[in-house]
């Protein structure tokens, strides 16, 4: 079986790559990324059965001999990070929108199974007191530069579906957390700082609240969709895992040996949504898929010892990233 993961040198995408080749002795993969600021090949580099191709999603002369060679492919690539969007929404546009447009039109002519990689933020944002949770038929409602362009790449893949018979499913996730994020995000940002003796910090008052779930169930869940999903249907995947920010900042506080009051409240970002929360109901009943991971304070306490083991494959980016968020107030 060959697969062609894009954005395999990033977060999700490396994670993926390494179940992958972990699970299914079989399968050959290539991975096609553009190696931006997100993407690191020391992530994947010391996998036997994986490939790493450097090159742009939205370019049809890279994708389209990759994508004839493949029998599956998944799409992880995007530019991934709400806070950049905020600043330059430009390469979101190119790579989320025009970057999958690529790849459907190359998957149509070559007749290649598809599953796109997707985000919960397509449905916008719950109130704190609304008991609700997103679900496959919530409208979309995206609020951010970012989500807007992964809404419009899933209505993409929905309509290449529908006009073109194209043979795809989609995901739509919530955060997701474990080795190899990039320290741009929360949960990594906070270990980071205080591995460098620096306080983290919580945007606004920290109310917001985010459906955490371990990076390795959000693939396994993946791998479960793309096996018994239905062509042409789009699965939620969480595991309950609602939190809110100023409680995951008190938790890594206390696991890495500080006072749970030792952070500092800085600016709010824009347009912040209030709280996602997944119900995971037809992954469960129709696809059977359970989390392996859903205990968070283990997951954490696990995702900390990584990235203080592993300070070369960070270290390089830390002052740079904290630059750009002291300019924002941030
Ligand atoms: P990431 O930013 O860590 O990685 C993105 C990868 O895509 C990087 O390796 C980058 O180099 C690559 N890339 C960017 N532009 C490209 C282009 N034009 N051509 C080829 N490669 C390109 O992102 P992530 O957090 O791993 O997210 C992966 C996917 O999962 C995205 O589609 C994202 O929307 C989705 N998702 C993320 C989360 C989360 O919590 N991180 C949750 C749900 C869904
Ligand atoms: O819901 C899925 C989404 O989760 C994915 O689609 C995105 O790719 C992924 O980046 C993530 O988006 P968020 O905006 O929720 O993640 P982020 O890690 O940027 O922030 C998580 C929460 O923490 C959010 O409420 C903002 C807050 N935050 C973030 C940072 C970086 C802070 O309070 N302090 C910080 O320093």
């Amino acid at each position: 079986m060959k697969v062609l993961v894009t954005g395999g040198a990033g977060f999700i995408g490396a994670n993926f790559v390494h179940q992958t080749t972990e699970a299914y002795p079989n399968a050959q993969v290539t991975v096609l990324d553009k190696l931006t600021y997100a993407g690191n090949p020391a992530s994947i580099t010391d996998l036997e059965r994986a490939t790493l191709v450097e090159g742009d999603i939205a370019d049809a002369d890279v994708v389209d001999p990759l994508v004839s060679d493949a029998d599956l492919v998944v799409h992880f690539a995007a530019e991934s990070h709400n806070d950049n969007s905020l600043n330059d929404p430009s390469p979101f546009v190119t790579t989320n929108l025009v970057g999958t447009f690529t790849l459907l039109e190359a998957v149509r002519r070559h007749g290649v199974r598809y599953h796109h990689i997707s985000t919960d933020e397509v449905y916008g944002d719950l109130q704190l007191d609304d008991p609700a949770k997103f679900t496959e038929a919530t409208p979309y409602n995206p609020s951010s530069p970012y989500s807007s362009t992964k809404a419009g790449s899933d209505l993409l893949v929905r309509a290449w579906v529908r006009s073109f018979g194209v043979a795809a499913t989609i995901s739509n996730c919530s955060n997701n957390y474990g080795p190899y994020q990039h320290i741009e995000k929360f949960i990594p940002r906070q270990i980071t700082n205080l591995i460098d003796g620096v306080r983290p910090k919580l945007y606004g008052a920290g109310q917001n609240v985010r459906d955490w779930i371990h990076v390795r169930d959000h693939n396994s869940a993946v791998w479960r969709i793309i096996e018994h999903g239905k062509i042409g249907e789009t699965y939620l995947i969480g595991a309950n895992g609602e939190k809110n920010n100023k409680e995951v900042v008190e938790l890594i506080l206390e696991l890495m040996g500080h006072s749970p009051d030792d952070y500092d409240h800085v600016a709010d970002r824009p347009g912040h949504d209030m709280r996602y929360a997944i119900d995971n109901a037809r992954l469960r009943d129709e696809l059977g898929w359970e989390p392996e991971f859903p205990d968070f304070r283990s997951g954490l306490t696990d995702t900390i010892a990584w990235y203080r083991e592993n300070q070369d494959w960070w270290r390089r980016q830390k002052a740079e990233v904290e630059a750009k968020y002291a300019a924002q107030g941030q």
